[in-house]
């Protein structure tokens, strides 16, 4: 990542110690690079939004958010993609634009709905059959109009974990492409006096290197972008394109927006221009992208164990409470001593967390100086799905969360203490 250096023997992220950050905050502590999250936002603002007119960026929420991150979001003029009552009141605590909020998800509640459409957020992307129904009834209930689009399952393989694919035909995504489910739905939305019908939305699946699979799905979705308008003479105004934009965690080569950006809106433009007819905004909803490679994640070195001849173990003070991906996904990490940041790499070690679990591992056999209790450890590219994942298994403490941009640190989320632990608790 551009925002970590070496210094004398420490590692720096955004200008500042990290192992100054250790001694201020304690850890597990999670650590973001502000200036890499807005250059991030400001890459897509230049290949994208600047680029192309009539487009818009919907920060995937789920990746990471917290009301500092919505913050920074809203202050980059980008929108809020959200999937929950849980993010949508975080984005609203936190001040986000109404207008800008757009709201995913496979089963949003009825009291999801509510909160939605009596706030009057920017979009619903629906999901279901009878999600309609629901919207519109909130939508009479509350007065209120609300923008739609249908999320469509494209029916399209990517290359990535099983668990983050989403665009395949059997997915419990999206509305399935058959004509008499999809049409009749476009005509409710048309004639409703509660939607107004923006378009369709997909997204295909999640750490993509390759584009085929969003060219394939958009190749799909404008085939009913020209039904609905041949059917109803409805020419639809917006179509999504998700994200699963991929990151960086150890040797990956990440893609530069563009990668997928170009050929996406060559493919757009020429569909409309053969038709003579006018283009429709293009919305993308990146998250991993933004900021996994952003954060990182702070550990003190407690026990190191040495199995003869086997291997050696040094367990740190979080694992998978505050990172399931390895135990989840088998995802692969690196990471490196941030006080002996120089010194020769003449030692492997595995890094386990310390769950009662075996599969808490963080990073198999990592390259490193033999680690001593007391070091600290830093673990690369946690921006994504670490904290938005994380849990209180074994009753661990969620790591606080600390921004910092150009030598200068703030906190924004403190770390949970163990009256958190049972502050929900009635007896
Ligand atoms: N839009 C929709 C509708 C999505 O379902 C997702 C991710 C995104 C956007 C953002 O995708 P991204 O740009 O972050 O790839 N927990 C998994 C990832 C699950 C992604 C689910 N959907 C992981 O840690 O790898």
């Amino acid at each position: 990542m551009k925002y970590l250096e070496i210094k004398d023997n420490t590692l720096f992220i955004d200008g500042v110690s990290t192992t100054e950050l250790a001694k201020k905050y304690g850890t597990p502590l999670y650590v973001f690079s502000e200036s890499e999250m807005r250059g991030r936002l400001s890459e897509l603002r230049e290949c994208f939004t600047e680029k192309y007119p009539e487009t818009r960026v919907a920060y995937a929420s789920k990746a990471f958010l917290c009301k500092a991150m919505a913050k920074l979001v809203q202050e980059e003029g980008m929108c809020l993609d959200v999937v929950s009552g849980g993010e949508l009141s975080v984005a609203l605590t936190a001040g986000f634009p109404k207008e800008r909020i757009e709201f995913n998800g496979n089963n949003k509640t009825p009291q999801e709905l509510d909160m939605a459409v009596s706030e009057g957020i920017g979009r619903i992307i629906v999901d279901g059959l009878d999600e309609f129904e629901l919207i519109e009834e909130r939508c009479r209930k509350h007065s209120r109009k609300i923008s739609i689009l249908f999320r469509i399952t494209p029916g399209v393989k990517s290359s990535t974990h099983d668990y983050v694919i989403t665009g395949k035909k059997d997915s419990k995504f999206g509305i399935p492409l058959e004509e008499d489910i999809l049409m009749p739905l476009v005509k409710k939305a048309l004639d409703s006096e509660y939607t107004e019908f923006k378009g369709f939305h997909f997204h295909v699946g999640s750490q993509l290197f390759e584009n085929e699979s969003h060219l394939k799905a958009t190749d799909i979705l404008l085939g009913w972008v020209d039904k609905v308008r041949k059917t109803f003479g409805y020419d639809i105004p917006e179509i999504n394109l998700g994200g699963g934009f991929g990151a960086t965690y150890t040797n990956e080569e990440r893609r530069e927006f563009s990668y997928f950006i170009d050929p996406l809106m060559k493919k757009i433009y020429e569909f409309y221009d053969k038709r003579g007819v006018n283009r429709p905004a293009v919305v993308t909803e990146p998250g991993r992208s933004i900021v996994a490679e952003a954060g990182i994640t702070l550990y003190t070195v407690g026990a190191v164990k040495e199995i003869p001849g086997i291997r050696k173990y040094a367990s740190i003070d979080g694992g998978m409470p505050d990172n399931i991906r390895p135990a989840l996904y088998q995802s692969e990490y690196t990471g490196l001593l941030a006080n002996r940041a120089s010194e020769e790499k003449n030692d492997c070690c595995t890094i386990s967390g310390k769950c009662c679990e075996s599969g808490d591992i963080i990073i198999k056999d990592l390259k490193m100086p033999a680690p001593e209790r007391g070091d600290i450890l830093a673990v690369l590219s946690t921006g994504a799905y670490g904290y938005s994942m994380a849990s209180n298994y074994n009753m661990c403490l969620i790591p606080g969360i600390v921004f910092v941009r150009e030598g200068a640190d703030r906190l924004v989320v403190r770390p949970q203490t163990y009256e958190d632990l049972i502050s929900r608790d009635e007896v």
